[in-house]
């Protein structure tokens, strides 16, 4: 592990991130810590597909395998993320 101006720099913190709140987070795009995705329908098909290879993924983050209707349905349309 290495102390870099405070900032710890080791292969095992590696694309790590702190898991953000979702309120009101079809408001905020774009998304991810480096704003790579445009949309939330981007952001549920990378979840649908189990998210990007990287030793430090999260075992928690698996293909969900939902149809076009559950995508647009169970995330994207719900009021909790756009209560404003
Ligand atoms: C279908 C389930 C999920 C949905 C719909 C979802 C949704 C999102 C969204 C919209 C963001 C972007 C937030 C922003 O940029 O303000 C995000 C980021 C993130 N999510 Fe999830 N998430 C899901 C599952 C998970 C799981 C299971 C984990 C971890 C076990 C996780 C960990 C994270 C982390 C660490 C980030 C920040 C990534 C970065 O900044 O690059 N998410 N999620």
């Amino acid at each position: 592990m290495r102390l870099t101006r405070g900032i710890v720099s080791s292969i095992f913190y590696e694309a790590l991130f702190k898991v953000p709140t979702l309120r009101n987070v079809a408001l905020t795009g774009p998304y991810m810590h480096d704003g790579s995705m445009r949309s939330l329908h981007d952001v549920v098909d990378h979840y649908n597909i189990g998210g990007k290879n990287h030793p430090n993924k999260s075992n928690l983050v698996q293909p969900l395998n939902l149809t076009n209707q559950e995508k647009d349905q169970q995330f994207i349309t719900e009021e909790k993320f756009k209560d404003r």
